[in-house]
Formats: C-alpha cells, sequence, structure tokens
C-alpha cells in the first residue's frame, strides 16, 4: 500500500465525516457534535495532505498554520455573537483567496495542463478573485467600515457588463494560449475588481444573503481548484459547500418574500419603493409593575425574540423570565422567525445557549395558527419580523414577507430602547395597534426587571 492509496482512502474518511457532521448540523440538539466531527474530518484531511508528498515545502506550511490559526483564533475569541456574519464572510473571502493561491501556484509550477484543465483553471481564478473581494466589500459593509446603503453610479451598468465582456474575451484568448502568463494575471486583476462593482450596489439590508451566495461561490472554487489539482477531497467538499451555500441563500430570499436574482442584480435596475403611510395614533406605553400584572393572569404566552435580543444579550433572563410563568401556570412558548437577527438560525442559537428547551421553540407556520389563542405576545429586540403591514400594505417594501402573527394574540408587549426602526428601516405600525403596550428600555434590564417582580411576588 503506498502512501497516495492512504492519503486518498484518508480522504474518503474525511468526506464521510463532513457529510454526517453536516446532518448533525440539522437540529440544535446535535450541532456541536456536527462540528466536532466536520473539524475531525478536516484534521484528517489536513495531516493526509501533509503525509501524501504532494507539498512544495512544509516549513512555509508550518509558518502558514501558525500565523493563520493564531490569528483565526484571535478574530474568533474577540468577536461577538452579533458579528458572526461579517466574520463569516471574511472567511470565506480567505478560503477563496487561499484556492486562487493554489491555482496561481499550480500554473507557475505545472503550466494549465490541457484544454480541460485550463478551462477549469480560468472557471476557479475568475470565481475565486470575485469572491475574495465580493467577500471583502460584504465584510467591510456589515460592520460598518464601508457605507451600508447600495453605492450607485451613472454609468454602472456598463462598466459592469464591459468588466464581464473583458473577462470573456480574455478567458477565451487564455485557454486557446493557455501559456500566456499576461492573460492570467488580467484575468486574475479584472475577477477582483468584478467582486468589488458585484458587491456595492447591494444594500447592507441584503448582504446576510449576498454572504450566503458568496459561501456558495467559495465551496465553487474549493472545487474547481480541486479539478486544477487534482484532489478528491477539495471537489467533495467545494461540492457541499456550493449546494449548502445556495440552498440557504433560496430558503433566506422565500423567508423575504424576495427572489434571489432580486437580491443580487435588484440594484442594478433600484426602484425606490414608497413606504405606506403609517396611521399614527399615539403609541401607548406599559410600566413593567403593570405588565408583571397582566402577565401573572396569563395562561398562555408566546415570546418572539429578533435582533435586540443578540444585542442585550438577553437570553439567560428571557430562560428565567419563561421559568417563572411556567411555574405560575403558563403555557411558554418562543417563536422563531427564519429571519429574525442578522443570521440564519441566529435566534436558535441563542436560546440554546441559555438552554431553554427545543420542545418550547416553534417555528413560524407552527406558531401563527395558535396566536389567536394566545393571551400575550411577547417580543423582544423584533421588530420587521412582526411587521402586519407585510400583510396588506402593498406599498411597504416588505409587503409580501411572511411574518409572525403576534399583533392576533390579545396583548401583546413590545420590548425595545425607542420607537425607532428595524434593519429595513421601516416603521412598524403593530406598536400603534390597540392591544400593543410598548415597554420601553433595553430588552435585558425589562425582562430582568420582570423576573424580579415574579421573585417578589413569591414572597
Ligand atoms: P430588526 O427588524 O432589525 O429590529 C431589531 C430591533 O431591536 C430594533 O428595532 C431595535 O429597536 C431593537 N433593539 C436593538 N437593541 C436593543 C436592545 N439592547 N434592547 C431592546 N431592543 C433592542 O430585527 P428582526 O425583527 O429580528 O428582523 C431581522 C431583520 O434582518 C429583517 O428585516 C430581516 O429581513 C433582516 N435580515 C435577516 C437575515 C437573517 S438570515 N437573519 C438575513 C437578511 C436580512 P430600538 O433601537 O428602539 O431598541
Amino acid at each position: 500500500m503506498n502512501i497516495e492509496f492512504i492519503a486518498n482512502l484518508a480522504y474518503i474518511v474525511s468526506s464521510i465525516l463532513f457529510a454526517f457532521g453536516l446532518k448533525l448540523l440539522g437540529s440544535p440538539v446535535s450541532a456541536r457534535k456536527g462540528n466536532i466531527l466536520s473539524a475531525s474530518g478536516m484534521f484528517l484531511a489536513v495531516l493526509a495532505t501533509l503525509a501524501s508528498g504532494h507539498i512544495l515545502s512544509l516549513q512555509w506550511i508550518l509558518i502558514g498554520i501558525i500565523i493563520g490559526a493564531s490569528l483565526g483564533a484571535l478574530v474568533a475569541f474577540k468577536a461577538a455573537m452579533t458579528q458572526m456574519p461579517e466574520m463569516i464572510a471574511l472567511l470565506h473571502g480567505c478560503g477563496a483567496l487561499a484556492s486562487v493561491f493554489v491555482d496561481w501556484t499550480s500554473y507557475h509550477v505545472h503550466g494549465a495542463g490541457d484544454m480541460t484543465n485550463s478551462i477549469t483553471l480560468y472557471l476557479s481564478i475568475v470565481i475565486g478573485g470575485l469572491t475574495f473581494t465580493g467577500s471583502a466589500i460584504a465584510w467591510g459593509k456589515l460592520s460598518e467600515r464601508l457605507p451600508g446603503k447600495a453605492i450607485l453610479f451613472t454609468g454602472q451598468k456598463i462598466v459592469n457588463f464591459a468588466i464581464i465582456a473583458s473577462i470573456l474575451i480574455l478567458g477565451v484568448m487564455f485557454i486557446m494560449n493557455p501559456v500566456r502568463y499576461d492573460l492570467f494575471l488580467a484575468i486574475l486583476a479584472l475577477s477582483l475588481f468584478f467582486g468589488i462593482f458585484l458587491v456595492i450596489p447591494i444594500g447592507g439590508a441584503d448582504m446576510p444573503v449576498v454572504i450566503s451566495v458568496l459561501n456558495s461561490y467559495s465551496g465553487v472554487v474549493a472545487c474547481t481548484t480541486g479539478f486544477v489539482i487534482h484532489n478528491t477531497l477539495l471537489i467533495v467538499v467545494g461540492s457541499i459547500v456550493g449546494a449548502n451555500g445556495i440552498i440557504l441563500s433560496i430558503i433566506m430570499c422565500k423567508a423575504m418574500n424576495r427572489s434571489i436574482t432580486n437580491v443580487l442584480f435588484g440594484a442594478f435596475n433600484t426602484v425606490v419603493k414608497k413606504q405606506g403611510v403609517v396611521e399614527k395614533k399615539e403609541a401607548k406605553s406599559i410600566s413593567v409593575e403593570d405588565a408583571f400584572l397582566v402577565l401573572e393572569n396569563a395562561k398562555s404566552v408566546v415570546i418572539i425574540p429578533g435582533y435586540g435580543l443578540a444585542v442585550a444579550q438577553a437570553q439567560h433572563a428571557v430562560r428565567e423570565l419563561g421559568e417563572f410563568l411556567e411555574k405560575n401556570g403558563c403555557d411558554v412558548k418562543y417563536a422563531i422567525h427564519p429571519v429574525a437577527g442578522r443570521m440564519p438560525g441566529h435566534m436558535n442559537v441563542l436560546l440554546a445557549e441559555a438552554n431553554i428547551s427545543y420542545d418550547q421553540l416553534m417555528e413560524m407556520d407552527a406558531i401563527n395558527p395558535l396566536m389567536e389563542n394566545t393571551d400575550v405576545a411577547i417580543i423582544i429586540g423584533a421588530n420587521d419580523v412582526v411587521n402586519p403591514a407585510s400583510r396588506h400594505d402593498k406599498a411597504s417594501p416588505i409587503y409580501g414577507m411572511p411574518i409572525i402573527n403576534a399583533d392576533k394574540a390579545k396583548t401583546v408587549f413590545v420590548l425595545k430602547r425607542s420607537m425607532a426602526t428595524g434593519f429595513a428601516g421601516i416603521e412598524n405600525e403593530l406598536f400603534y395597534y390597540d392591544n400593543t403596550r410598548m415597554i420601553f428600555g433595553d430588552a435585558k434590564q425589562t425582562v430582568q426587571a420582570l423576573v424580579a417582580e415574579f421573585k417578589s411576588g413569591q414572597h
């Protein structure tokens, strides 16, 4: 048995570990195990690659591992939960850049090979290049280092078409004559530019979807790089990531009632939508003490978390409140909107961190039919995902987006700091409804104050 055979065997085991790891990630109960399994698969793959004898320099690889791992650990420890989407953008960008470097090295050392190889190499540097700069722009927008709004300028369409046409024409020339290093470099440079132009016209609000699409692209690049260097594992893993990313993007778009083309190319044909007029009565607020009296008598409560819960880090206090309500004989459920927060599964992760039982978490479609029979809906730091305008106001930018029908509950408490808008930047008419009461303040402090009321009520 030669070393190459063993390495390939290890790659197959790694692929199986990735597939099972991914399966386990499907539920919060098994997600940790899934992560460990996938990470073990990756560790095995790295060992197999190092042992396979195809590497160019062990010293440089070790230096790279030390620098990369230290930087990665530092950034990961420092990143708050709310910064996770931008962190993911950064990591995809780095993955794509790494693939481009591998392609480049392979071209430098072995040349482009036959026509099929040249086509794969070409695709790899184009997708890798645009994924790197696109991810960098997405990271900048999400971390507010760059302006979040869509950047539009006259002649943008022409510039984009010119770049695409040049990439295509130079590509044909390169595939016909793959020894031309100048063409390779020109295609790479244009692809890097294209990534910037692709993402700047997309508004910050759509960045999570863009990141998911770029995630998919980074998988495709890993896959094409796998073909370039004849590495089976990269082909398998790249395909998995590519397919996952695109499925996730479609799920997110559906939850926002948008099409993926509208998210990615909407800004090229931007129509500024008028927001429907919110009939402004006076929003009524309620004190924590009075809210407690209502909750004390409630038989059913649905808690609807949103981005503000993550900002306030109120998840542990929320679990305590839920426990007090239950002890009081109340049925407590948590309603999870698929795009509440800033990344898929954001609310599930937060609530799981506070050890809230998974049985109490309910998806939007399951909870909505129950809302009419709910005594109190407590909205904690959510806004857009409970905006009833999406059901009836055709002029609203979120018209058609499925929401959690919090307004159908007998009483609605909204915990937020002010009357400010949410991510979509639009007013929420729910705040002015007759059955709604605002409880202003930081979500964690408000929930803790409610818990304190329950505690003092016990004595
Ligand atoms: P948002 O509509 O963004 O509203 C969050 C609310 O939290 C704000 O109105 C804010 O009001 C409040 N808040 C902030 N900090 C707070 C604190 N410390 N205490 C209490 N409240 C606080 O959130 P959502 O309802 O979760 O909706 C998510 C939005 O993101 C949607 O528009 C969705 O389309 C978009 N989006 C999400 C995703 C994913 S995958 N999750 C992907 C793409 C887009 P105050 O400032 O008044 O406190």
